[in-house]
């Protein structure tokens, strides 16, 4: 099958609508199409949770949950845990050392990340080179198609950086080049009407939501901050019930004549609510059901297949990468890789 995907999520908490909008979704259709890797990043969890094991634990199961509530099929996509294959963290090493503390220090994600996260002069040095073990996840499989979020793109470049910086001056052709995909609408506004759906700023909502959550949830939205009685015109431009209508409503001819009529004056917020509610349950039932069909049990053995599988790609890769290198002596008799 053509192209490899890898893609993968830090498993600090569960995934929500802002994953599926711009990469959960598309994972599900390319992984028909695709060799298709999706890696649950633990070990990059813990590069900012390194206090919070039992968390980042727990939500393995979760994150995976959610990967089989829409729709990925384990026996198609290859599930696996980041830190269960140690050739990542091998190749990260050597990585390491073809990229500058300073081209770290200007990575956009991570100096945006730094000032999110509170780190002040604090940043773990982990964190510091995530990118770089996140260019091993990806070149460890030799993916050719990344499948993330906008924010994830400084990434990409760097990775390619890496790529190029590694086949260059070990005059090899080992590493592959990699490309982003991104979905046209890659980034869902949170519930409150900032830019970003995202845990840390309390605006989600997550694909395993009760209905009684996603209802309060949906009440608490940010509309037409103008529009105070029902019979004033208001806007649906920025309006986040008209927003999540577009990307989860299916009766478009309804939606257009909510709009026009909210537009026009004379139809509430709660009216629009109430509706958007039916909308977003119908949306998630099929991912909840399909979600509860596996027990934490199975999802930890789906991983575990999956890990070993993944192992001996990115072993492979490994090999070829110290081959190139020249450094590919061996003296253990017990070995993984090499
Ligand atoms: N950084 C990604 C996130 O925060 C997770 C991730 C780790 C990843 N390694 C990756 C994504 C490799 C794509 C490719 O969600």
């Amino acid at each position: 099958m053509g192209k490899v995907i890898l893609t993968g999520d830090r498993p600090t908490g569960p995934l929500h609508l802002g994953h599926y909008v711009g990469s959960l979704k598309a994972r599900a259709e390319m992984q028909h199409t695709h060799t298709q890797y999706v890696m649950v990043a633990d070990a990059q969890a813990l590069t900012d949770h390194a206090k919070e094991p039992e968390k980042v634990r727990k939500n393995i199961t979760e994150v995976c949950l959610d990967y089989l509530g829409v729709g990925l099929d384990p026996d198609v996509s290859t599930l696996f845990i980041q830190s269960q294959i140690p050739e990542l963290f091998e190749l990260t090493a050597y990585y390491l050392n073809l990229v500058t503390w300073n081209r770290l220090k200007h990575n956009p994600t991570v100096k945006q990340e730094i000032v999110q996260k509170g780190f002040g002069d604090a940043v773990p040095a982990g964190f510091m080179v995530y990118p770089v073990s996140q260019a091993a996840d990806i070149t460890a499989f030799k993916a050719d198609l990344v499948p993330v979020g906008e924010d994830q793109r400084p990434m990409i470049e760097q990775t390619n950086e890496i790529v190029d910086k590694f086949n260059n001056t070990y005059h090899t052709g080992v590493l592959v080049r990699c490309e982003a995909h991104i979905p046209k609408m890659a980034r869902l506004p949170g519930i409150d009407g900032q830019a970003k759906m995202s845990k840390t700023l309390g605006n989600a909502i997550y694909l395993s939501d009760d209905p009684d959550t996603i209802a309060k949830k949906v009440k608490k939205m940010y509309t037409d901050p103008g529009h105070i009685r029902v019979e004033d015109p208001g806007k649906i431009e920025g309006n986040m019930v008209f927003t999540y209508l577009d990307l989860f409503g299916t009766d478009i001819q309804k939606i257009e004549e909510l709009k026009a009529h909210y537009q026009k004056g004379g139809l509430g917020d709660m009216v629009c609510k109430k509706y958007l509610i039916d909308v977003m349950l119908a949306f998630l039932e099929p991912i909840q059901i399909k979600r509860a069909e596996y027990t934490p049990e199975d999802a930890w053995d789906i991983l575990q297949k999956g890990s070993e599988k993944a192992r001996m790609r990115a072993a492979a890769t490994l090999s070829e990468v110290k081959a190139a290198m020249g450094i590919n002596y061996s003296i253990l008799t017990t070995q993984n890789s090499g």
